[in-house]
């Protein structure tokens, strides 16, 4: 990630999912994909912008997406 997000940078603006909450749900709960975060939070379950820049299909593009912080997290451990 390019630069560091506050935990509570709201990742998905449809459900109200912050980054705290996502890496939460990967941390402890053991999300591994978009499916299983989408279960846990509800992130990514709506537009679907959120989720990678493939599915952003909105007019003002999303800063962080869920995919990268997959793989930053996943890596990590
Ligand atoms: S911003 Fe996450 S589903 Fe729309």
């Amino acid at each position: 990630m390019a630069r560091n997000f506050p935990h509570s940078f709201e990742v998905c603006t449809c459900k109200h999912v912050t980054l705290g909450e996502i890496i939460y749900a990967i941390k402890e709960k053991g999300a591994k994909t978009l499916e299983s975060l989408g279960d846990l939070t509800d992130a990514g379950t709506c537009c679907k912008s959120c989720k990678n820049k493939e599915s952003d299909i909105g007019v003002e593009k999303m800063e962080l997406y869920l995919e990268e912080i997959l793989k930053k997290f996943n890596k990590e451990q």
